[in-house]
């Protein structure tokens, strides 16, 4: 067990069990529902994710994931979790799958006896941390607890049954719940109950694992049903409690990709409201997509159309135009993105300067670590290439394997040819450079300080600081040269 856990006082011991079996049909798709994405995350992922900070409240014991269809995949995309890390998460296999009941069966083994068992669904993604508290809070790990939901359209789902008649002061609002009935195997009459029990819940571990264990198959889908133990719980005398939510996207399950796509935008709506909230001003929150995390200074402007993927920070005034793809990157005050830049930093991670002008049409590619007052202009690529404050970059050039001082002006069409077909090299541009346009530098090269080179040079060594350096061929004019004329157009003299 985990030490920080077992010391902590009065916590509850903690055990969960995410169901992650199912097969999806609908989906209509090779790959596991459970790693669909929503905001580039799969789905399993958030779930875990929502359990990550339970173990701070909780002593958490251990997570079991019961895996099923395509378990390997499943599997191996959990094996770098923190929860795997901290070797508190274990897989189960669910073969063939029998039903929820049977789901909990295969993960018996691997709980312990103590405390509670939140049970949790692969394919409700959004499912907060909050939520699942309050319900391990309302089990206290001696009771049922439920969470359940309200729907216009309850079609489909479990229907919470509760005693007609409350006792003196209870409202039927909240009277005891008596059993949980599938859709399939309702009367029209308990078809008519909107109340439905969302798929989660919170159970003392000794008691659900013998309950379990109990389970018959005897109704309509020939299945194991979880939801069984809740007229088991109220036979034998244990408490039941049917926990309310109002939320729907928390309790939402994913079928379709409709269902996905509808789940994704709830997602990123929240997300664009906790950003403005917070003071960043978005031009649209509807045309806004985080899949990753985004940290924003003071006074931060995002135009429309904007993704942010993986780490990404904005320092204080950075103003983002619209159709921007910006990934890992870390970008200082008062940069200005302008619109259609691509910024991918995925490893090593890309760094924008203090006051540093980028775009519009510009690609940032990793490594590129551009200083303060740094200008990237239109169609200009920079890769692991370091710039110096105030080096200028403007227009359709290519910076690959570089370091740039101070001030330098790489002239537009320029590139640095950094590979010989077999290895990269470095272009080294000392400060004050003027690079003339349409420059081809070959690596390794180093153009010392102050040098300036014409225009169409191809330069293949290294120049000494403060010259001109030119390559090309010199320019020469032929006086009254005339052009060659087509030998058909020539009249011949008989
Ligand atoms: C279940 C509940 C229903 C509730 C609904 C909420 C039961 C019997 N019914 O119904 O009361 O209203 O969820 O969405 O529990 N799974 C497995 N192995 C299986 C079967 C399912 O791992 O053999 C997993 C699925 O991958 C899924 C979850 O369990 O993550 C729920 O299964 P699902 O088939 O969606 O249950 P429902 O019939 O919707
Ligand atoms: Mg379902």
């Amino acid at each position: 067990m985990n030490q920080d856990n077992s010391s902590k006082r009065g916590a509850l011991p903690l055990s969960v069990v995410v169901m992650a079996a199912g097969k999806g049909t609908r989906m209509k798709s090779e790959r596991p529902k459970v790693l669909h994405r929503i905001a580039g995350r799969a789905m399993l992922s958030h779930v875990l994710a929502t359990v990550e900070p339970l173990a701070a409240a909780n002593a958490l014991q251990r997570v079991v994931v019961v895996t099923g269809h395509g378990a390997e995949a499943v599997e191996a995309h959990l094996s770098g979790s923190p929860l795997h890390a901290k070797h508190l998460l274990e897989f189960a296999r669910q073969m063939p799958q029998l039903g929820t009941g049977h789901a909990v069966q295969q993960a018996v083994p691997h709980l312990p006896d103590s405390g509670v068992v939140v049970i949790l669904n692969g394919d409700v993604p959004l499912i907060q941390a909050e939520t699942v508290q309050a319900l391990i809070q309302a089990s206290a790990g001696h009771k049922l607890a439920l969470l359940t939901i309200e729907l216009q359209d309850p079609t489909g789902y479990g229907r919470i049954l509760r005693q007609k008649k409350g006792s003196d002061n209870e409202s039927a609002e909240n009277a005891p719940v008596q059993a949980i009935v599938e859709h399939k195997d309702a009367t029209p009459d308990q078809r008519a109950i909107q109340e439905i029990y969302t798929g989660i819940m919170a159970a003392p571990a000794q008691w659900l694992k013998k309950a379990v264990s109990q389970l018959q198959n005897n109704n309509s889908q020939g299945e194991f049903y979880l939801t069984d133990i809740v007229a088991m719980a109220v036979a034998e005398g244990l408490p039941v409690v049917g926990q309310r939510t109002t939320d729907e996207v928390q309790v939402a399950g994913v079928n379709s990709p409709v269902q996905l796509a509808e789940l994704e935008r709830a997602f990123q709506e929240r997300q664009a409201k906790a950003f403005m909230e917070a003071g960043v001003r978005l031009a649209d929150p509807a045309r806004f997509d985080v899949r990753g995390n985004l940290v924003c200074g003071s006074d931060v402007d995002i135009d429309i159309n904007c993704i942010f993927e993986g780490q990404v920070h904005l320092g204080n005034r950075v103003r983002v135009g619209a159709h921007c793809y910006i990934a890992n990157v870390q970008i200082a005050d008062d940069a200005v993105i302008h619109p259609f830049t691509h910024i991918d930093g995925e490893k090593p991670g890309v760094v924008v300067g203090e006051g540093a002008l980028i775009g519009p049409f510009a690609r940032l590619r990793p490594g590129a670590v551009l200083g303060a007052e740094v200008h990237i202009g239109n169609f200009v690529e920079v890769k692991n290439a370091t710039l110096a404050k105030g080096a200028k970059a403007n227009h359709l050039a290519y910076l690959g394997d570089a370091t740039v001082g101070e001030r330098v002006n790489y002239g537009a069409g320029s590139i640095t040819a950094n590979y010989d077909g077999a290895n990269k090299h470095r272009t080294v541009i000392e400060a004050d450079v003027h690079v003339g346009s349409n420059s081809v530098l070959v690596a390794p090269i180093t153009l010392g300080a102050g040098g300036t080179v014409g225009a169409g040079s191809v330069v293949s060594k290294d120049t000494p600081p403060g010259a001109l350096t030119v390559t090309r061929a010199r320019q020469t004019s032929l006086a009254n040269w005339s052009r060659p004329i087509k030998a058909s157009s020539v009249k011949t003299k008989k």
